[in-house]
């Protein structure tokens, strides 16, 4: 029997010389500890013992088992030890190296010369809303006193969508009469719509079929030229800095009467004249005017009660200008390379 178990333990310490792993270490426990194993075998031959014998056998049955629990279980520390070091020198993280820079995105700039527009009207009183860029010819044209058939059509070359009576919006002026008629001419009027707007435009540097403008509408009584002035003026001092002047030119719009043009102060150059300006010293921005008041009567407000003033800038004109950007079609580029540029800063 004692032959037996010097067996089991010298072929023991073999296997345990062989184990590499922790899941060889957990063979062996079965093979030599398990229910079948060949340590628990030896119980059986007990019976066969006499009591003395049986005393003397299992002590040293015991001692075989728990030298095997306690070898097993040393060499299993050992082994995980030596994989926990493994693993360290295989995952060491080098803290001085440089961290990789992760791209953040920005707001467009467009998006920004927008807010801000909101921003300065906001501080005046006026409501921000939003219209369809889907829109009726009746709003787009015919409530603005543009008849069928009226020579100004043809200077907004526009997509029509369906026969001749829904199109895409080719200026945010209809909601000017959107809102007027809402009003049911009754209440005073301080909005601005900003939005998307469309011509058939051949695209270049300055044109693209797609672009955007700032429509205002301001209604009320004896309500004057001056007030769209010092309204604009305002305006354009919160835009483009505090010494920018406003000057008005005479021009031609069908839904306003007077209309005008106007220009600020190049504020590059101060008014000294440098090729942004084109050496005038002013810059074109928007369209303005008293509303006619055909466009009165037609959105249901008495042109004898009530008058007012509309204006419309040119979205990338004005982003164009305060950020240096020389070509609209950059605004609608997905080519990061070119995005990337809106970082930089207005110009001086
Ligand atoms: N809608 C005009 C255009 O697209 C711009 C404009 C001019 C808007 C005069 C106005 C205005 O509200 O009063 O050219």
């Amino acid at each position: 029997m004692k032959e037996k178990m010097n067996e089991i333990q010298k072929s023991f310490e073999q296997d345990l010389e062989g184990a590499k792993t922790i899941q060889d270490l957990n063979d062996l426990k079965v093979k030599y500890l398990g229910k079948k194993g060949s340590i628990s075998e030896l119980t059986t031959y007990m019976r066969e013992l006499s009591p003395e014998e049986k005393k003397d056998f299992g002590a040293s049955l015991n001692e075989l088992k728990n030298n095997v629990t306690e070898s097993i279980n040393s060499k299993n520390k050992e082994l995980e030890e030596e994989e926990l070091n493994k693993k360290l020198a295989s995952e060491v993280i080098d803290v001085t190296m440089p961290s990789t820079e992760i791209p953040t995105g920005a707001p467009n700039i467009l998006e920004k010369v927008v807010e801000d527009f909101e921003d300065a009207f906001m501080s005046m009183g006026y409501d921000v809303v939003e219209g369809s860029e889907l829109e009726e010819d009746r709003f787009n044209f015919e409530l603005l006193n543009l008849p069928k058939n009226h020579p100004a059509r043809d200077a907004q070359d526009t997509f029509y969508v369906k026969g001749d009576e829904l199109l895409l919006r080719s200026q945010t002026s209809g909601m000017q009469a959107h809102v007027m008629l809402e009003k049911g001419g009754k209440e005073p009027v301080r909005m601005i719509c900003p939005g998307k707007t469309y011509r058939r435009d051949n695209d270049d540097a300055t044109h693209s079929h797609q672009f955007m403008q700032i429509e205002g509408l301001l209604i009320d009584h004896n309500i004057s030229l001056s007030d769209l002035k010092g309204t604009v003026d305002k305006a354009n001092r919160m835009m483009f800095g505090k010494d920018t002047e406003t000057r008005f030119r005479p021009s031609y719009y069908p839904f306003t009467e007077p209309s005008v043009e106007f220009d600020i102060s190049c504020f590059a150059c101060k008014g000294k004249g440098c090729s942004l300006c084109k050496n005038t010293g002013w810059i074109t921005i928007a369209g303005a005017g008293m509303v006619h008041p055909n466009v009165l009567r037609m959105c249901g407000y008495d042109p004898k009660e009530w008058n007012g003033f509309a204006f419309g800038y040119g979205a990338e004109r004005c982003a164009m200008l305060k950020y240096g950007i020389n070509d609209i079609r950059t605004f609608y580029n997905t080519d990061l390379r070119e995005v990337k540029n809106f970082d930089r800063k207005e110009v001086e």
